[in-house]
Protein backbone atom coordinates (compact mmCIF):
# COMPACT_ATOMS: atom_id res chain seq x y z
CA UNK A 1 0.00 0.00 0.00
CA UNK A 2 1.12 3.29 -1.05
CA UNK A 3 2.60 5.83 1.83
CA UNK A 4 1.36 9.47 1.84
CA UNK A 5 3.51 12.56 2.36
CA UNK A 6 1.57 15.93 2.42
CA UNK A 7 3.74 19.16 2.28
CA UNK A 8 1.86 22.05 3.57
CA UNK A 9 3.37 25.98 5.04
CA UNK A 10 2.36 29.25 4.05
CA UNK A 11 2.64 30.57 0.54
CA UNK A 12 6.34 30.64 -0.91
CA UNK A 13 8.08 28.86 1.75
CA UNK A 14 9.20 25.89 -0.37
CA UNK A 15 6.60 23.38 -0.33
CA UNK A 16 7.24 22.62 -4.08
CA UNK A 17 10.89 22.78 -4.05
CA UNK A 18 11.42 20.83 -1.08
CA UNK A 19 8.06 18.04 -1.95
CA UNK A 20 9.98 17.68 -5.82
CA UNK A 21 12.94 17.10 -3.72
CA UNK A 22 11.48 14.29 -1.78
CA UNK A 23 10.24 12.98 -4.85
CA UNK A 24 13.37 12.52 -6.63
CA UNK A 25 15.21 11.33 -3.56
CA UNK A 26 12.40 8.91 -3.06
CA UNK A 27 12.79 8.08 -7.08
CA UNK A 28 16.77 7.11 -6.34
CA UNK A 29 15.81 5.18 -3.69
CA UNK A 30 14.12 2.84 -6.29
CA UNK A 31 10.24 3.29 -4.37
CA UNK A 32 7.81 3.96 -7.35
CA UNK A 33 6.91 7.71 -6.79
CA UNK A 34 4.69 10.37 -7.87
CA UNK A 35 5.00 13.71 -6.89
CA UNK A 36 1.08 15.31 -6.77
CA UNK A 37 0.70 18.82 -6.92
CA UNK A 38 -3.48 19.97 -5.74
CA UNK A 39 -2.12 23.57 -5.89
CA UNK A 40 -3.95 25.07 -8.95
CA UNK A 41 -1.58 27.50 -9.51
CA UNK A 42 0.86 24.57 -10.41
CA UNK A 43 4.20 24.70 -10.44
CA UNK A 44 5.57 21.13 -11.02
CA UNK A 45 5.87 21.39 -14.82
CA UNK A 46 8.14 24.62 -14.02
CA UNK A 47 10.22 23.01 -11.64
CA UNK A 48 11.57 20.05 -13.99
CA UNK A 49 10.78 21.89 -17.41
CA UNK A 50 8.19 19.63 -19.01
CA UNK A 51 4.74 20.11 -19.91
CA UNK A 52 2.98 17.95 -17.67
CA UNK A 53 -0.94 16.70 -19.38
CA UNK A 54 -3.65 15.96 -17.64
CA UNK A 55 -2.70 12.49 -16.30
CA UNK A 56 0.66 11.21 -14.43
CA UNK A 57 3.77 12.00 -16.77
CA UNK A 58 7.42 10.19 -16.39
CA UNK A 59 9.82 12.41 -15.55
CA UNK A 60 12.71 10.28 -14.78
CA UNK A 61 13.13 6.43 -13.56
CA UNK A 62 10.75 6.00 -10.65
CA UNK A 63 9.18 8.92 -10.95
CA UNK A 64 6.16 10.50 -12.20
CA UNK A 65 4.64 14.19 -11.65
CA UNK A 66 1.15 15.18 -11.99
CA UNK A 67 -0.72 18.21 -11.96
CA UNK A 68 -4.64 17.27 -10.64
CA UNK A 69 -6.89 18.99 -12.69
CA UNK A 70 -10.09 18.88 -10.05
CA UNK A 71 -13.16 19.38 -12.92
CA UNK A 72 -11.01 16.35 -15.33
CA UNK A 73 -10.86 14.18 -12.82
CA UNK A 74 -14.51 15.25 -11.66
CA UNK A 75 -15.93 14.12 -15.34
CA UNK A 76 -13.66 11.32 -15.64
CA UNK A 77 -13.39 9.65 -12.38
CA UNK A 78 -16.16 10.65 -10.27
CA UNK A 79 -18.78 11.34 -11.98
CA UNK A 80 -21.22 9.72 -9.68
CA UNK A 81 -19.69 11.27 -6.71
CA UNK A 82 -19.85 15.10 -8.50
CA UNK A 83 -23.77 13.97 -9.50
CA UNK A 84 -24.59 13.31 -5.44
CA UNK A 85 -22.58 16.78 -4.83
CA UNK A 86 -24.33 18.53 -7.38
CA UNK A 87 -27.81 16.85 -5.82
CA UNK A 88 -27.10 17.52 -2.49
CA UNK A 89 -26.61 21.63 -3.14
CA UNK A 90 -29.44 21.56 -5.52
CA UNK A 91 -31.53 20.07 -2.74
CA UNK A 92 -30.57 22.81 -0.16
CA UNK A 93 -30.34 25.94 -2.35
CA UNK A 94 -34.02 26.46 -0.86
CA UNK A 95 -32.54 26.54 2.68
CA UNK A 96 -31.01 29.77 3.90
CA UNK A 97 -27.09 29.33 3.60
CA UNK A 98 -26.50 32.83 4.38
CA UNK A 99 -25.96 31.40 8.46
CA UNK A 100 -23.64 28.98 7.72
CA UNK A 101 -21.28 30.58 4.86
CA UNK A 102 -20.78 29.47 1.20
CA UNK A 103 -20.17 25.73 0.69
CA UNK A 104 -16.34 25.75 -0.12
CA UNK A 105 -14.82 24.82 -3.53
CA UNK A 106 -14.93 21.55 -4.45
CA UNK A 107 -11.37 21.09 -5.88
CA UNK A 108 -10.14 19.99 -2.81
CA UNK A 109 -12.35 17.51 -2.75
CA UNK A 110 -11.85 15.82 -6.50
CA UNK A 111 -8.10 15.79 -5.52
CA UNK A 112 -8.14 14.25 -2.45
CA UNK A 113 -10.63 11.43 -3.67
CA UNK A 114 -8.09 11.15 -6.89
CA UNK A 115 -5.18 10.55 -4.30
CA UNK A 116 -7.21 7.96 -2.05
CA UNK A 117 -7.82 6.06 -5.45
CA UNK A 118 -4.09 5.84 -6.24
CA UNK A 119 -3.45 4.73 -2.92
CA UNK A 120 -5.71 2.23 -3.17
CA UNK A 121 -4.51 1.35 -6.75
CA UNK A 122 -1.10 0.91 -4.87
CA UNK A 123 0.70 1.37 -8.27
CA UNK A 124 3.31 4.05 -6.33
CA UNK A 125 4.97 3.12 -2.96
CA UNK A 126 4.82 6.54 -2.58
CA UNK A 127 2.60 9.22 -3.28
CA UNK A 128 4.72 12.97 -2.27
CA UNK A 129 1.46 15.78 -2.22
CA UNK A 130 2.59 19.34 -2.77
CA UNK A 131 -0.59 21.88 -1.28
CA UNK A 132 -1.71 25.18 -2.31
CA UNK A 133 -1.06 27.98 0.35
CA UNK A 134 -2.22 27.13 4.04
CA UNK A 135 -3.96 30.85 5.04
CA UNK A 136 -5.02 31.94 1.51
CA UNK A 137 -7.19 29.24 0.64
CA UNK A 138 -9.28 26.40 2.87
CA UNK A 139 -6.39 24.32 3.37
CA UNK A 140 -6.81 20.38 1.87
CA UNK A 141 -6.96 18.64 4.82
CA UNK A 142 -10.00 20.39 6.58
CA UNK A 143 -12.44 19.94 4.00
CA UNK A 144 -13.31 16.48 4.75
CA UNK A 145 -14.14 17.33 8.32
CA UNK A 146 -15.38 20.84 6.85
CA UNK A 147 -17.83 19.22 4.78
CA UNK A 148 -19.24 16.34 6.60
CA UNK A 149 -20.06 19.30 9.38
CA UNK A 150 -21.85 21.38 7.05
CA UNK A 151 -23.73 18.13 6.07
CA UNK A 152 -24.60 17.01 9.20
CA UNK A 153 -25.77 20.89 10.03
CA UNK A 154 -27.74 20.82 6.81
CA UNK A 155 -29.49 17.33 7.13
CA UNK A 156 -28.73 15.92 10.87
CA UNK A 157 -28.28 12.78 9.60
CA UNK A 158 -26.22 12.07 12.10
CA UNK A 159 -24.20 8.68 11.68
CA UNK A 160 -27.79 6.77 11.90
CA UNK A 161 -30.13 5.76 9.14
CA UNK A 162 -31.83 8.84 8.11
CA UNK A 163 -35.22 7.64 6.66
CA UNK A 164 -35.93 6.39 10.41
CA UNK A 165 -35.17 9.82 11.35
CA UNK A 166 -37.13 11.45 9.61
CA UNK A 167 -40.33 12.42 11.01
CA UNK A 168 -38.15 14.30 14.09
CA UNK A 169 -35.58 15.60 12.18
CA UNK A 170 -38.29 17.37 10.13
CA UNK A 171 -40.04 18.80 13.34
CA UNK A 172 -36.76 19.26 15.51
CA UNK A 173 -34.67 21.42 12.37
CA UNK A 174 -37.55 23.13 10.50
CA UNK A 175 -35.23 21.70 7.19
CA UNK A 176 -37.68 19.85 4.17
CA UNK A 177 -35.47 16.43 4.07
CA UNK A 178 -34.58 15.64 0.35
CA UNK A 179 -36.31 13.44 -1.50
CA UNK A 180 -34.80 9.37 -1.31
CA UNK A 181 -32.88 9.53 -3.89
CA UNK A 182 -30.64 12.42 -2.77
CA UNK A 183 -30.62 11.21 0.56
CA UNK A 184 -29.10 8.50 -0.64
CA UNK A 185 -26.28 10.51 -2.64
CA UNK A 186 -26.28 11.92 0.47
CA UNK A 187 -25.63 8.66 2.54
CA UNK A 188 -23.08 7.84 -0.07
CA UNK A 189 -21.12 10.93 0.12
CA UNK A 190 -20.98 10.87 3.73
CA UNK A 191 -19.70 7.59 3.99
CA UNK A 192 -16.88 8.78 1.38
CA UNK A 193 -16.03 11.59 3.17
CA UNK A 194 -15.39 9.24 6.46
CA UNK A 195 -12.85 7.45 4.25
CA UNK A 196 -10.90 10.08 3.27
CA UNK A 197 -10.73 11.46 6.41
CA UNK A 198 -9.96 7.94 7.73
CA UNK A 199 -7.25 7.53 5.09
CA UNK A 200 -5.95 10.96 5.42
CA UNK A 201 -5.90 10.79 9.37
CA UNK A 202 -4.30 7.18 9.53
CA UNK A 203 -0.92 7.65 11.06
CA UNK A 204 0.87 4.31 9.29
CA UNK A 205 -0.38 5.64 6.13
CA UNK A 206 -0.14 9.95 6.17
CA UNK A 207 2.81 11.62 6.96
CA UNK A 208 2.36 15.92 7.05
CA UNK A 209 5.01 17.72 6.60
CA UNK A 210 5.41 21.32 7.44
CA UNK A 211 7.44 23.94 5.53
CA UNK A 212 8.55 26.99 7.37
CA UNK A 213 10.94 29.75 6.99
CA UNK A 214 12.60 31.64 10.14
CA UNK A 215 11.06 34.60 9.94
CA UNK A 216 8.15 36.34 12.15
CA UNK A 217 4.70 36.19 9.84
CA UNK A 218 5.81 32.63 8.97
CA UNK A 219 6.73 31.20 11.57
CA UNK A 220 3.40 32.59 13.22
CA UNK A 221 0.94 30.84 10.71
CA UNK A 222 3.29 27.99 11.05
CA UNK A 223 1.98 27.87 14.58
CA UNK A 224 -1.39 28.28 13.95
CA UNK A 225 -1.25 25.25 10.89
CA UNK A 226 0.21 23.05 13.32
CA UNK A 227 -2.67 23.96 15.90
CA UNK A 228 -5.36 23.04 13.20
CA UNK A 229 -3.30 19.87 12.23
CA UNK A 230 -3.51 18.58 15.64
CA UNK A 231 -7.11 20.09 15.84
CA UNK A 232 -8.04 17.65 13.41
CA UNK A 233 -5.78 14.90 14.20
CA UNK A 234 -3.03 14.64 11.23
CA UNK A 235 -0.12 13.06 12.16
CA UNK A 236 2.36 16.25 11.78
CA UNK A 237 5.39 14.25 11.68
CA UNK A 238 8.48 16.92 10.56
CA UNK A 239 9.41 20.56 10.07
CA UNK A 240 11.78 21.88 7.12
CA UNK A 241 13.05 25.36 8.10
CA UNK A 242 13.95 26.52 5.18
CA UNK A 243 16.14 29.41 3.26
CA UNK A 244 18.34 29.34 6.65
CA UNK A 245 21.29 31.45 6.00
CA UNK A 246 24.96 30.05 6.15
CA UNK A 247 26.22 30.66 9.67
CA UNK A 248 29.75 31.95 8.21
CA UNK A 249 28.98 34.72 6.26
CA UNK A 250 31.26 37.45 6.61
CA UNK A 251 29.73 40.37 5.12
CA UNK A 252 27.76 42.70 7.64
CA UNK A 253 24.91 43.02 5.49
CA UNK A 254 23.46 39.84 6.53
CA UNK A 255 24.96 40.23 10.05
CA UNK A 256 21.33 41.32 11.45
CA UNK A 257 19.53 38.88 9.29
CA UNK A 258 21.66 36.47 10.95
CA UNK A 259 20.75 37.00 14.12
CA UNK A 260 16.70 37.66 12.77
CA UNK A 261 16.76 33.98 11.36
CA UNK A 262 18.42 32.67 14.87
CA UNK A 263 15.86 34.26 17.01
CA UNK A 264 12.96 32.40 14.97
CA UNK A 265 14.74 29.23 14.42
CA UNK A 266 15.19 29.33 18.65
CA UNK A 267 11.51 29.66 18.55
CA UNK A 268 10.82 27.10 16.14
CA UNK A 269 12.71 24.71 18.57
CA UNK A 270 10.93 25.69 21.30
CA UNK A 271 6.87 25.38 19.79
CA UNK A 272 8.52 22.15 17.25
CA UNK A 273 10.66 20.21 19.79
CA UNK A 274 8.80 17.08 19.89
CA UNK A 275 9.11 16.78 15.86
CA UNK A 276 12.26 15.82 13.52
CA UNK A 277 13.37 18.73 12.20
CA UNK A 278 15.35 19.15 9.04
CA UNK A 279 17.19 22.54 7.94
CA UNK A 280 17.72 23.75 4.31
CA UNK A 281 20.47 25.99 3.51
CA UNK A 282 19.33 29.69 1.45
CA UNK A 283 20.60 28.55 -2.21
CA UNK A 284 22.41 31.53 -3.89
CA UNK A 285 20.16 30.51 -6.55
CA UNK A 286 16.47 29.82 -7.87
CA UNK A 287 16.14 26.19 -7.32
CA UNK A 288 14.59 25.53 -11.27
CA UNK A 289 15.45 22.83 -12.99
CA UNK A 290 15.61 19.27 -11.90
CA UNK A 291 19.46 19.46 -10.90
CA UNK A 292 18.77 22.29 -8.25
CA UNK A 293 16.39 20.41 -6.73
CA UNK A 294 18.34 17.00 -7.57
CA UNK A 295 20.86 19.18 -5.41
CA UNK A 296 18.65 20.15 -2.59
CA UNK A 297 18.00 16.15 -2.44
CA UNK A 298 21.47 14.79 -2.37
CA UNK A 299 23.13 17.96 -0.12
CA UNK A 300 20.08 18.57 2.66
CA UNK A 301 17.70 15.82 2.50
CA UNK A 302 20.16 12.86 4.07
CA UNK A 303 18.34 11.60 7.05
CA UNK A 304 18.26 7.87 5.82
CA UNK A 305 14.94 7.20 7.44
CA UNK A 306 13.40 10.85 6.61
CA UNK A 307 10.62 8.80 4.28
CA UNK A 308 9.62 6.77 7.82
CA UNK A 309 6.15 7.89 9.06
CA UNK A 310 6.79 8.50 12.81
CA UNK A 311 4.49 8.61 15.20
CA UNK A 312 5.13 11.98 17.60
CA UNK A 313 2.51 11.43 20.26
CA UNK A 314 -0.43 9.90 21.18
CA UNK A 315 -3.51 11.78 20.75
CA UNK A 316 -7.06 11.73 22.17
CA UNK A 317 -6.26 9.56 24.55
CA UNK A 318 -8.84 7.73 27.24
CA UNK A 319 -7.51 7.19 30.72
CA UNK A 320 -9.66 5.79 33.68
CA UNK A 321 -9.37 7.33 36.39
CA UNK A 322 -10.98 8.02 40.13
CA UNK A 323 -13.11 10.39 39.00
CA UNK A 324 -14.32 8.37 35.73
CA UNK A 325 -12.49 8.90 32.92
CA UNK A 326 -10.16 11.98 31.94
CA UNK A 327 -9.22 12.68 27.66
CA UNK A 328 -6.59 14.19 26.46
CA UNK A 329 -6.17 16.18 23.21
CA UNK A 330 -3.02 17.47 22.35
CA UNK A 331 -3.34 20.89 21.25
CA UNK A 332 0.35 22.32 21.22
CA UNK A 333 0.23 26.38 21.19
CA UNK A 334 -3.71 26.66 21.88
CA UNK A 335 -4.94 29.64 23.81
CA UNK A 336 -7.49 28.77 26.15
CA UNK A 337 -9.65 32.50 25.43
CA UNK A 338 -10.04 31.06 21.88
CA UNK A 339 -11.22 28.00 22.57
CA UNK A 340 -14.64 26.77 23.59
CA UNK A 341 -16.03 23.12 24.46
CA UNK A 342 -19.04 21.78 23.99
CA UNK A 343 -20.92 18.39 25.34
CA UNK A 344 -23.62 16.87 23.18
CA UNK A 345 -24.75 13.58 23.93
CA UNK A 346 -22.49 11.82 21.27
CA UNK A 347 -19.79 13.80 20.58
CA UNK A 348 -17.22 16.57 22.66
CA UNK A 349 -16.95 19.82 20.29
CA UNK A 350 -14.42 21.71 20.10
CA UNK A 351 -14.15 25.56 18.47
CA UNK A 352 -10.90 27.37 17.81
CA UNK A 353 -11.69 30.40 16.41
CA UNK A 354 -13.39 29.10 13.02
CA UNK A 355 -12.18 25.76 13.50
CA UNK A 356 -14.50 23.43 14.70
CA UNK A 357 -14.09 19.51 15.66
CA UNK A 358 -16.30 17.48 17.05
CA UNK A 359 -14.57 14.12 18.28
CA UNK A 360 -17.24 10.87 18.86
CA UNK A 361 -17.33 10.13 22.51
CA UNK A 362 -17.05 6.46 23.05
CA UNK A 363 -20.38 4.75 24.08
CA UNK A 364 -18.87 3.94 27.67
CA UNK A 365 -19.11 8.22 28.42
CA UNK A 366 -22.75 8.53 26.49
CA UNK A 367 -23.93 8.94 30.37
CA UNK A 368 -20.57 11.12 31.76
CA UNK A 369 -20.82 14.78 32.35
CA UNK A 370 -17.41 16.57 31.55
CA UNK A 371 -16.94 18.21 34.94
CA UNK A 372 -13.63 19.93 34.20
CA UNK A 373 -11.29 21.05 31.43
CA UNK A 374 -7.60 22.31 31.74
CA UNK A 375 -4.92 23.52 29.17
CA UNK A 376 -1.68 22.15 30.34
CA UNK A 377 1.15 22.68 28.53
CA UNK A 378 -0.33 22.05 25.52
CA UNK A 379 -2.65 19.12 25.68
CA UNK A 380 -6.64 19.74 26.81
CA UNK A 381 -7.13 17.24 29.35
CA UNK A 382 -11.25 16.78 29.82
CA UNK A 383 -12.53 15.21 32.92
CA UNK A 384 -15.90 12.90 32.88
CA UNK A 385 -17.67 11.84 35.72
CA UNK A 386 -20.94 9.70 36.12
CA UNK A 387 -24.24 11.97 35.89
CA UNK A 388 -27.41 11.22 35.93
CA UNK A 389 -28.57 7.79 33.82
CA UNK A 390 -30.69 8.64 31.36
CA UNK A 391 -33.22 6.16 29.33
CA UNK A 392 -32.28 7.36 25.90
N1 LIG B 1 16.29 27.09 -0.03
C1 LIG B 1 16.05 27.88 -1.06
N2 LIG B 1 17.03 28.65 -1.57
C2 LIG B 1 16.81 29.45 -2.63
N3 LIG B 1 15.65 29.57 -3.26
C3 LIG B 1 14.62 28.84 -2.80
C4 LIG B 1 14.76 27.95 -1.68
N4 LIG B 1 13.57 27.36 -1.47
C5 LIG B 1 12.74 27.83 -2.39
N5 LIG B 1 13.36 28.73 -3.21
C6 LIG B 1 12.77 29.48 -4.32
O1 LIG B 1 11.68 30.22 -3.78
C7 LIG B 1 10.59 30.25 -4.67
C8 LIG B 1 9.36 29.65 -4.00
O2 LIG B 1 9.60 28.27 -3.75
P1 LIG B 1 8.47 27.19 -3.94
O3 LIG B 1 7.74 27.39 -5.22
O4 LIG B 1 9.09 25.88 -3.68
O5 LIG B 1 7.54 27.61 -2.72
P2 LIG B 1 6.04 27.19 -2.43
O6 LIG B 1 5.91 27.17 -0.95
O7 LIG B 1 5.69 25.96 -3.16
O8 LIG B 1 5.26 28.43 -3.03
P3 LIG B 1 3.67 28.55 -3.30
O9 LIG B 1 3.07 28.78 -1.95
O10 LIG B 1 3.58 29.72 -4.20
O11 LIG B 1 3.24 27.25 -3.90
C9 LIG B 1 11.03 29.46 -5.89
O12 LIG B 1 11.48 30.37 -6.84
C10 LIG B 1 12.16 28.59 -5.38
O13 LIG B 1 13.08 28.30 -6.40
MG1 LIG C 1 4.09 25.58 -4.50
Amino acid sequence: MSKIYIFTGKGGVGKSSIAAAHAIKSALEGERTILVSTDMAHNLGDIFEVNPEKEPLKVMENLDIYEIDPEYVMEHDFQDIASCVSNMLSEVQSNDWSDIGLAPGMEELFSLLKISEMQKEGIYDRIIVDCAPTGETLSLLKFPELLSWYMEKLFPIGKLAIRLLSPISKAAFRIELPNKRAMNDIERLYIKLQELQELFKDRDTTSIRIVTTPEKMVVEETKRNYLYMNLYNYNVDGLYINRVLPRDINNPFFSQWLQIQEKYINQLYESFGMLPIYTIPWYEEELKGQMAINRMAKEVLKESDIFEIKTIHEREVFTKNEKGYLLDVALPGANKKEMDLYQSRTDIVIKLKNFKRNIPLPNILRNYLITSAKLEEGVLRIQFEKGEETDE
